[in-house]
């Protein structure tokens, strides 16, 4: 197996892609946001312009490239890889707006117990109908008939047929009751989506801030797969914020990247309880110890109640605005 250097463009990215891996999958495991469909050859939308190198067919497209499309050295990067280093136009994905919003029909394909209180969802969909998304986003899953609740994905862009998302047991709350106690593999759930902006700025090289609230780490972890994949080199801190009787439930999966990345470090603070006085103090304390607050990209996800008290916080920070991001869906 050979592997070889691909450079977009425009953006001038570039990955590494091996001769058995098509130029879509490895572009995408490198956490670029490449626009595609159904990654099998039937849709068109992954179609790029070869600059220069050399590619060879992986597999069949049902997909017919006109004359002219061929005469212009385009093809359908989810079924070539590459036979030499390439260059080619791509488009890439920006913004959230430029992505469709889709509903599908997924089958749960597996469910873990993080904790006693949180399940891991893994949806699969359909062959030739993965979700397109950016790290952050959410969507909204309906079951069961008329149980719906947005969840955020945790797992990374670059797998589209396979969604986690987490879920924390409350009772009294229909839908939590129903994952737990009802969800079978292979029940249908329909999503729909993807929705939000909570994304990373990949363009950004500031230094990441990233803070998590309790049960609120499913589009954290998602952001930090994904500057992951992008070999992201600043220095990228996480702040786990634990309320009155809660655990962080991935705990060993935040000291795995610690040992594995010199860049990553992960810390948890506890409170005593939800009051808005406490979060407030526990918030500054996080805020203000970091010296390099107001160079820092901050994304927090916490409570919608949290997010005047988080805003007040960043501001005496110092932090500008367009530098942070809040998520409250997760406090559902
Ligand atoms: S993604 Fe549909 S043809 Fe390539």
């Amino acid at each position: 197996m050979s592997i070889y250097r691909v450079t977009l463009l425009p953006s001038q990215h570039q990955y590494q892609s091996s001769s058995k891996q098509s130029l879509l999958r490895a572009g995408l495991e490198s956490g670029l946001n490449m626009i595609y469909g159904c990654d099998g050859g039937n849709c068109g939308k992954c179609l790029v312009r070869l600059v220069s190198g050399t590619t060879e067919r992986l597999r069949h497209s049902d997909f017919v490239l006109s004359q002219s499309q061929k005469d212009r050295q385009q093809l359908l990067s989810c079924c070539h890889a590459a036979s030499s280093d390439v260059v080619m136009e791509a488009v890439e994905i920006d913004s959230v707006s430029e992505i469709a919003e889709q509903t599908i029909d997924t089958r749960v394909y597996r469910m873990d117990r993080l904790s006693e209180s949180v399940m891991s969802v893994v949806l699969k969909t359909p062959r030739g109908q993965p979700l397109s998304f950016l790290a952050g986003q959410y969507v909204t899953l309906s079951m069961n008939g008329s149980l719906q609740r947005n969840k955020s994905i945790a797992s990374c862009p670059c797998d589209g047929m396979h969604l986690e998302v987490h879920v924390k047991a409350r009772e009294h709350d229909p839908f939590s009751e129903y994952v737990f106690k009802r969800l079978k593999k292979n029940e249908r759930v329909q999503i729909n989506g993807p929705h939000g902006e909570f994304v990373l700025d990949d363009a950004s090289d500031r230094p990441l801030l990233l803070i998590a609230f309790d049960s609120g780490f499913s589009s954290i972890k998602s952001l930090i797969e994904h500057a992951i994949a992008l070999e992201k080199n600043q220095p990228i801190k996480l702040y786990w914020m634990m309320s009155a009787g809660n655990q962080p439930y991935l705990e060993n999966y935040c000291r795995s990247i610690v040992h594995a990345l010199d860049n990553f470090s992960f810390q948890t603070e506890f409170a005593q309880d939800r009051s808005p006085a406490t979060m407030t103090q526990l918030l500054e304390k996080i805020v203000l110890q970091e010296a390099a607050v107001t160079q820092s990209d901050v994304y927090l996800t916490l409570p919608e109640e949290l997010r005047e008290l988080a805003q007040d916080i960043l501001i005496q920070a110092g932090v500008q605005p367009q530098h942070w991001k809040i998520d409250t869906i997760q406090a559902i």
